[in-house]
C-alpha cells in the first residue's frame, strides 16, 4: 500500500472499490472471532479495521509506514478507540514473547517481503493457546492458480502485491499445527484461523 504516484492511485482505487462492495462484510466476520484481553493488529495500514475493534480490551496496532499510522491514529481518535500504535516491521517486532491472546492481519501477507519470517515472529509473540486470524488473498489451488502464478510477476510490478502466495502452508511451516480456513471468494480470499497449541512455546 506504500506506493507513490500512479501505482498508489491505482492501488487505492482498487482497495476502496472492493472495500465498499465486499470487504466490510469480511472484516466483520474476522473481528467477530477476535478475543482479548491483549490483541495485536499487524499491518494496520490506515486503520480500516478500527471500526470493528472491540471495546474493553488492550489493542496494539503495528505498521511499517509512519504515514499510514498517522491516518490510523486520527481514525482511532475520531472513533474514541484507545489503541497503542507502533511503527515497526512484522518480521522483527518490539514485543516480548507470548504477549498477545490474538494477532490479526488483513491483506498483509500479500505485501510483506518475507512472509515466512513475519509468521515466525507472530508465532513468537502469541501466547500458547492464542490465535492468529488472517483475512488474506492467496493463490488458488485449482487451475486458476497456474494462471495466477504466471501473472503474479507483472501484477507485483504494477500494484506491489503478491497474488500467488500460500499463507496457510507458510503458517504450518513456522510451527502452527492447527490451521483452518473459510473461503470468502472462490479459494482466493480466505479467513485463515491459526492456533498456537497450549504446549507450544
Ligand atoms: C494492503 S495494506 C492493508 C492494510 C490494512 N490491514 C487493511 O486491511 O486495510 C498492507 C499494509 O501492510 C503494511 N506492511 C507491509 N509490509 C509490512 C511489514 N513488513 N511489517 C509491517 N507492516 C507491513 C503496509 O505498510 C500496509 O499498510
Amino acid at each position: 500500500m506504500l506506493k507513490g504516484g500512479l501505482k498508489g492511485i491505482a492501488y487505492d482505487f482498487l482497495l476502496s472499490f472492493f472495500e465498499g462492495i465486499l470487504v466490510k462484510k469480511w472484516r466483520r466476520k474476522l473481528w467477530n472471532q477476535v478475543k482479548g484481553p491483549r490483541i495485536l493488529e499487524v499491518g494496520v495500514g490506515t486503520g480500516l479495521n478500527i471500526f470493528y475493534y472491540p471495546f474493553g480490551v488492550s489493542l496494539t496496532a503495528l505498521d511499517l509506514s509512519e504515514e499510514y499510522l498517522q491516518r490510523a491514529r486520527l481514525r482511532a481518535e475520531r472513533m474514541k478507540k484507545p489503541v497503542e500504535f507502533v511503527q515497526g516491521d512484522v518480521k522483527v517486532m518490539p514485543f516480548k514473547e507470548a504477549s498477545f491472546d490474538t494477532v490479526v492481519s488483513s491483506f498483509l501477507f500479500c505485501q510483506v517481503d518475507d512472509p515466512r519470517a513475519g509468521l515466525q515472529e507472530i508465532y513468537r509473540v502469541l501466547k500458547p493457546g492464542g490465535r492468529l486470524l488472517m483475512l488474506e488473498h492467496v493463490n488458488s489451488r485449482g487451475k486458476l492458480g497456474k494462471m495466477m502464478n504466471i501473472i503474479s510477476g507483472p501484477f507485483y510490478r504494477l500494484f506491489g502485491d503478491h497474488i500467488a502466495r500460500d499463507t496457510e502452508v507458510l503458517a504450518r511451516q513456522v510451527g502452527f499445527k492447527k490451521v483452518s480456513t473459510t473461503h470468502l471468494f472462490l479459494d482466493i480470499v480466505k479467513l485463515i484461523y491459526v492456533e498456537k497449541e497450549k504446549g507450544q512455546s
